[in-house]
């Protein structure tokens, strides 16, 4: 057992696109005010059109592999959760360890709604401590402007696309993940849900018109629920850590709506300034606003070693989760630009052995006998 699991990268990637509350109101019937007095969000971003969960979620890996100062093939675990993976399957996470080189690592990918990115800190964490794994990539991606309805004015001000990773090592020295909580109600599950596609409701003719395959949302009730559950989440973890609320320095909220974090904030008596929040710029992006989030507070020096910080997320499930967090690592110095160079080559190098195993897989299947025909025969 090695007792503690620490962060010890982090990366982000948005897409370059924003758009302003402006350009939406020339979609829909909304305006500027509107959308910032109800949600606190200015703009968002959206991917462009090569651009998917696995593009960003690569970058931002990149990225905290390169503030961790580690290879690829020294991560043994890879979570990403989502609920807009590239596709039902394979993982994600599958094509991004094949896409990093990452070629020691389990990989698997995660649905619990906003709350994902913490479940993958909790599990992930765990498993480091029990031992099981040394190295372990976590992401929150998402791409929910492929899945929001652009003529729904209740849910298309809200959300936006990217992506943000860590990397968690085990360690001896104190510090890192201390506690997490994570929960469940799934009695809650049709107040934000995204009805077809999956077994119950197959895409089809019917399911694409009457708009099946978008985000529905019952907006108040998952209000009330956050506001319930944010502060809630955050005092249990806390006390699970062994610690008040007043040794928190930085809470990093679920971005969803500034008025939640605001009463959020209220409940736990919390002065703002030890509340982070970039929702104005990103909008609502489900399972990576977390990881955003606290990329850019750790880039902008808002957490410090030996600072405690909670993550705290609820979402589509109904879920939440909470994660007490003691941050052990200094600000990064900015990498040489040789040690970069050799970083793509590792990259470049992954991509090669990507299509050369794509390549030998065709020629075996060419050149081997197909055992299900030697079967047939043997039956004849
Ligand atoms: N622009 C202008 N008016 C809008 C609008 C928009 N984009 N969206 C809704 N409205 C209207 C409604 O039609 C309603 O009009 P009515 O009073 O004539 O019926 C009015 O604004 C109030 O709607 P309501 O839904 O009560 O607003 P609200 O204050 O609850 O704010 C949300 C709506 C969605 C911003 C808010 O409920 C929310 O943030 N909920 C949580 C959502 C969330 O976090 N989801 C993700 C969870 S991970």
């Amino acid at each position: 057992m090695t007792p503690y699991a620490h962060i010890v990268g982090w990366g982000k990637c948005v897409p370059e696109r924003a758009l302003t509350n402006d350009e939406l109101s020339e979609m829909v019937d909304t305006s500027d005010e509107w959308i910032l007095a109800r949600t606190g969000i200015q703009e968002r971003r959206i991917v462009g059109e090569e651009e998917t969960t696995l593009s960003m979620s690569l970058h931002a890996a990149q990225q905290a592999l390169e503030v961790a100062h580690l290879r690829p093939n020294q991560l043994d675990l890879i979570v990403i959760a989502t609920v807009t993976p590239d596709h039902l399957f394979p993982a994600t996470s599958c094509l991004l360890q094949d896409a990093l080189g990452a070629t020691r690592a389990a990989a698997f990918d995660l649905s619990a709604g906003c709350t994902g990115f913490v479940y993958g800190l909790g599990i992930a964490s765990h498993l480091l401590i029990a031992g099981v794994y040394r190295t372990a990539l976590v992401i929150g991606a998402e791409t929910l402007s492929r899945i929001t309805d652009w003529q729904d004015r209740a849910t298309c001000v809200l959300f936006g696309d990217g992506a943000g990773a860590v990397i968690l090592q085990a360690g001896e020295n104190e510090g890192g993940i201390l506690a997490t909580v994570l929960g469940a109600d799934g009695s809650g599950g049709e107040l934000l849900h995204l009805p077809a596609g999956g077994s119950r409701y197959p895409a089809s003719h019917r399911t694409v018109a009457e708009g099946m395959h978008y985000i529905q949302m019952r907006g108040r009730e998952v209000f009330r629920f956050a506001v319930r559950k944010m502060p809630a989440a955050t005092q249990e973890v806390l006390q699970k850590a062994g610690l008040s609320i007043a040794d928190v320095n930085l809470l990093i909220p679920h971005q969803a709506n500034q008025r939640i974090i605001e009463a959020a904030t209220r409940a736990l008596d919390l002065p703002p300034e030890r509340v982070y929040s970039n929702l104005h710029r990103y909008g609502n992006t489900s399972s990576a606003s977390i990881p955003l989030a606290l990329c850019e507070a750790a880039d902008e020096g808002r957490i410090q070693p030996g600072d405690l910080m909670v993550c705290v997320g609820f979402g589509a499930g109904l879920t939440w989760g909470a994660a007490a967090i003691r941050w052990t690592r200094p600000q990064p110095v900015p990498t040489p630009p040789l040690r970069r160079f050799l970083r793509r080559l590792l990259y470049l190098l992954a991509t090669t052995r990507s299509r050369l195993r794509k390549a030998w897989r065709w020629l075996n299947a060419l050149l081997t006998r197909d055992p299900m025909a030697k079967d047939g025969r043997k039956e004849q």
